[in-house]
């Protein structure tokens, strides 16, 4: 009878111990951040990822991929042989998605893109266990755009000439980012759109989206068009910021919208230095990212027991939705 009872503890033991391998509590998530320099990335999303893995009980080993491509690749590489069960990967370059995914299915892991989406057509379906967690980049232009679009055609003087126009200058941030592209696209075209021309006197096409540099260019703007300049459209509010600073120190004041709503951007929307932004829903993307690599990490479809939906257009996609941000509703976000 001893004997019957010991060996079905034994029995019993490994069953536990079985199921205990595909719980939640054994999950190690790999995971980088592009570079920790970046507002948004590091100011909203990681936090979340962070807070959110261990709400969810799983391991997030993250790491920085200080904006070097062959950093992030080494990274990877780590991250494979450490044995992680799922990556979680910003990719520093989105061309090159195509040598990550590489990595991950040689390993066999399940990777999660996030922020920035892959370029080169056709390679999300060159691995069955590659998902992307962002936005649709062309809804945040389209929503500034008609903001931007509303406020011009409420405010006659801001066309300073007269001539009907609008002479703009544009902070556009990393260039070949899906995002800046789209941004930069659409939120001009909701004025084109409505008949009015657009003449752009200035792009920063600089490849960052870093603050500083936006201020410098701002400052040569001002020195070049002075009050030539009717309209400030930045890609996001880290730049914005940049801009802003430049302007006080100038004395001048321009019509200014950034993208992502940081909290320093909504306080800057109270005092009308800035005059709006979108939200770019960092924590909800984060929150994504982490439920998908979860669900990967288990074998199980990536969005079962949760509240997003997939993409079923082949970008095998979640894409989390942009919201205006005013001065009629920024406290809101606060
Ligand atoms: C954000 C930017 C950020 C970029 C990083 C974009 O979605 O709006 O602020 O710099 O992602 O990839
Ligand atoms: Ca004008």
């Amino acid at each position: 009878m001893k004997k019957i009872v010991a060996l079905f503890s034994i029995m019993f033991l490994g069953l536990v111990l079985a199921a205990c391998q595909t719980t939640q509590g054994t999950i190690v998530i790999g995971a980088n951040i592009y570079t920790y320099g970046d507002n948004f990335m590091n100011g909203v999303v990681r936090p979340e990822l962070v807070r959110y893995a261990a709400q969810k009980g799983v391991t997030l080993n993250i790491v920085d991929s200080e904006n070097d491509q062959a950093k992030l690749n080494d990274q990877v590489d780590n991250f494979i042989s450490q044995g992680v069960d799922v990556l979680a990967i910003n990719l520093v370059d989105p061309a090159a998605a195509g040598t990550i995914i590489n990595k991950a299915k040689a390993a066999g892991i399940p990777l999660i893109l996030f922020n920035k989406e892959a370029t080169v057509a056709g390679v999300m379906n060159t691995y069955d266990k590659v998902w992307y967690v962002g936005t649709d980049s062309a809804e945040a232009g389209v929503i500034q755009g008609q903001m931007m679009l509303a406020d011009w055609q409420a405010n006659p003087s801001w066309d300073k000439n007269g001539d009907g126009k609008v002479q703009y200058v544009l902070l556009k941030g990393e260039s070949g980012h899906p995002d800046a592209e789209a941004r930069t696209r659409e939120s001009v075209k909701a004025f084109t759109d409505a008949g009015i021309v657009m003449e752009r006197l200035g792009l920063q096409d600089s490849n960052t989206w870093n603050t500083a540099e936006a201020q410098n260019t701002m400052q040569s703007w001002i020195t070049s068009f002075g009050n030539q300049i009717e309209l400030v459209i930045s890609n996001n509010d880290g730049m914005a910021f940049g801009a802003v600073t430049a302007m006080k120190s100038a004395s001048k004041v321009y019509p200014i919208y950034g993208v992502d709503a940081l909290a320093q951007a909504l306080q800057m929307i109270g005092v009308d230095e800035l005059n709006g932004t979108v939200l770019n829903d960092g924590v909800n993307q984060a929150r994504a990212t982490i439920d998908l690599a979860i669900n990967a990490a288990q074998g199980k479809p990536v969005t079962e027991g949760t509240s997003w939906v997939l993409r079923t257009d082949g970008t095998k996609a979640v894409r989390v939705a942009y919201v205006a941000v005013t001065k009629q509703n920024y406290q809101s976000f606060q």
